[in-house]
């Protein structure tokens, strides 16, 4: 750990050296499988995270202005629920607004913590949120924080509350949202709670629109993995060759974002071919929905007791209080 010594703005900064997946093992290796596949944290790339903003503010994209009117409008309820004095822990670090909103709902905050695998982008975002909130000490974590993390060094005595908006959680299967959970219980501890964002099932018309804005930004965002492929690890993609694509299955309760491609081909990367027929789809992405009660089922495998369930008007979206059980 250091302090805020060299000119940052920040009272703490843990660094547990998480290792980072290599891409070119992760391609290479996903590729090969049968369904090939992607693993989608490599998304984000400079133009990766920038395109993902963007598709924030796409008027088919609801959940980020869902889930901001949900903090904004239920503040009340969040403070009376929410222990006084508390130190705020992000799970992932950057939802910049949504966090101003979950710290303003709170009485006292005693301090904030994001927790990132991203060393950089972590420094980035919590230096800005320290010189933006001067009163409030910051202090960064980097860590996996699907694993449970000690966080005692920088983080005074007293109840956690936990963060993890944008419905990310949908993003892991239920099996691995049970295991984010429990980790999550250990790192808040007894006392502590998780506010978690988490999209609700509904029309799949309306949730296949959400993945595949008419504008194109969320196809250039899919698309843009091949880019980095290439550019990355010197890959052959033709990227008139593939089709963003974003399908609902109902069975699992999930969109599923793939790359078509558009045509038989081969295609060389890092010294190996890959064939794919035509129609054949690399898998990028899963974003599971839940049900209210479906997903409080699932926070009480992962070693929480679900304390409150908050939609918006239209109940497209829900932000969950669950306390450490
Ligand atoms: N977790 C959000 C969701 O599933 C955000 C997200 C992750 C996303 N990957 C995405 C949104 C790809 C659009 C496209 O909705």
């Amino acid at each position: 750990m250091s302090g805020g010594g060299d000119g940052t703005a920040l009272a703490g900064f843990l660094d547990f050296e998480p290792p980072t997946e290599d891409f070119r093992e992760a391609v290479l290796q996903g590729l090969a499988e049968r369904q090939k596949r992607i693993p989608a944290k490599f998304f984000y790339d400079d133009r990766g995270s920038r395109l993902f903003d963007r598709i924030c503010e796409q008027p088919e994209y609801y959940p980020t202005r869902a889930e901001l009117e949900i903090l904004e409008n239920e503040r009340e309820r969040l403070r009376a629920l929410l222990p006084a004095e508390a130190s705020v822990i992000e799970f992932g670090a950057g939802a910049a607004q949504k966090i101003r909103l979950l710290v303003e709902a709170l009485v006292t905050p005693r301090c904030y913590v994001p927790i990132d695998i991203s060393r950089q982008f972590l420094l980035h975002s919590a230096e800005g949120f320290a010189r933006d909130h001067p009163e409030l000490p910051t202090a960064a974590v980097c860590a996996d924080f699907t694993l449970a993390v000690d966080l005692d060094p920088v983080v005074p005595e007293g109840p956690r509350v936990g963060f993890f908006p944008g419905s990310t959680i949908g993003n892991l299967t239920p099996d691995e949202a049970v295991g984010f959970l429990k980790s999550a219980a250990r790192t808040l501890g007894e006392g502590g709670f998780l506010v978690v964002g988490v999209d609700l099932r509904k029309d799949p018309a309306r949730l296949e629109a959400a993945y595949d804005d008419a504008a194109g930004v969320t196809a250039a965002f899919n698309l843009n993995l091949l880019r980095r492929i290439n550019r990355e690890l010197g890959g052959g993609f033709e990227l008139d060759g593939f089709a963003h694509k974003a399908l609902y299955d109902r069975d699992e309760g999930r969109i599923e974002m793939h790359l078509e491609s558009l045509r038989e081909q081969r295609v060389r990367i890092a010294g190996e071919t890959f064939a794919f027929a035509r129609g054949e789809t690399i898998h990028t992405e899963n974003s599971y929905k839940y049900e209210l009660d479906g997903f409080q089922a699932l926070a009480k495998r992962g070693g929480f007791r679900p304390a409150l369930a908050l939609t918006d008007a239209e109940s497209l979206f829900s932000v969950h209080v669950l306390a450490v059980a």
